[in-house]
């Protein structure tokens, strides 16, 4: 909470909704260096990031929870559908930011290039009827993987909308581009134990392989998983106090 948010402006709080938390990014829109501003306030609150803000709803970093994924693609060598549940992502909180492009002419729009070192994550999956080259995909488990070497660049915008006489940022279209440079995976199979034992070995005799092959897929839900993030930061923090006219 901000320093003069005591007393009455928690009072007012319970009235008309959320204020951005103490030491959230709070940029001016005519300043020249916005984008420095905001890398720096992203900085700062790094800490309340990867912990999350249950005040105004941000979820925490690390670790990152996405409770469910229901994937279902058809591409070249790959027929997917699986369901994805308990996914819990670490080491996303140690992003670094390597370039950040915001337009506020007349419109909300960012372009931002991420790279996340490593990432842990353990997954339950429900995979039926799918095949990814030569090899047939059935089961049901847990997975688990370190990724390392991810790189983000991500393009979106938003628009304003009305809530409670208030106006508030929505994610609109966000679109990324995602490279990961290593993968190794383990999975405990409770249906095909066997084959998934192939598929482990498949896949980490030649990570970058099978990535190559579910890469759209792993953009589009990286860019769905991003979107839904920042629908919780916008929809919590009135658009004047996320930026200042
Ligand atoms: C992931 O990394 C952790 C920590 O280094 C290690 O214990 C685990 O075995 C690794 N998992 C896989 C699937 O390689
Ligand atoms: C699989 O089960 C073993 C034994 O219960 C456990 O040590 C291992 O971490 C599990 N691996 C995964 C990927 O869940």
């Amino acid at each position: 909470m901000r320093v003069f948010c005591s007393f009455v402006l928690v009072c007012v709080i319970g009235v008309q909704g959320k204020v951005a938390p103490d030491g959230f990014p709070a940029c001016k829109r005519t300043d020249p260096q916005i984008e420095k501003c905001f890398l720096d306030g992203i900085e700062n609150i790094r800490p309340q990031l990867q912990a999350g803000i249950p005040e105004v709803n941000i979820p925490s970093l690390e670790p990152f929870l996405v409770p469910t994924l229901k994937l279902d693609r058809t591409a070249p060598n790959l027929r997917l559908k699986a369901v994805l549940k308990n996914m819990v992502a670490r080491g996303g909180g140690n992003f670094r930011i390597d370039r950040l492009k915001i337009n506020l002419n007349n419109k909300y729009a960012a372009e931002v290039k991420l790279f996340i070192p490593r990432l842990a994550v353990t997954v339950d999956y429900d995979v039926k009827g799918s095949r990814l080259l030569v090899l047939d995909i059935d089961g049901k488990g847990q997975l688990r993987g370190n990724f390392t070497g991810i790189q983000v660049v991500a393009k979106g915008s938003a628009k304003v909308i009305e809530k409670d006489g208030e106006s508030y940022l929505q994610a609109d279209k966000i679109a990324t581009r995602l490279k990961i440079n290593h993968g190794q995976i383990d999975i405990n199979d409770t249906e095909r134990p066997y084959a998934a034992n192939s598929a482990v070995a498949f896949f980490n005799s030649s990570p970058n392989v099978v990535l190559d092959i579910l890469n759209p897929l792993i953009e589009d839900t990286g860019a769905a998983i991003m979107k839904a993030f920042l629908n919780k930061i916008f929809g919590s923090i009135p658009l004047k106090e996320l930026i200042l006219d």
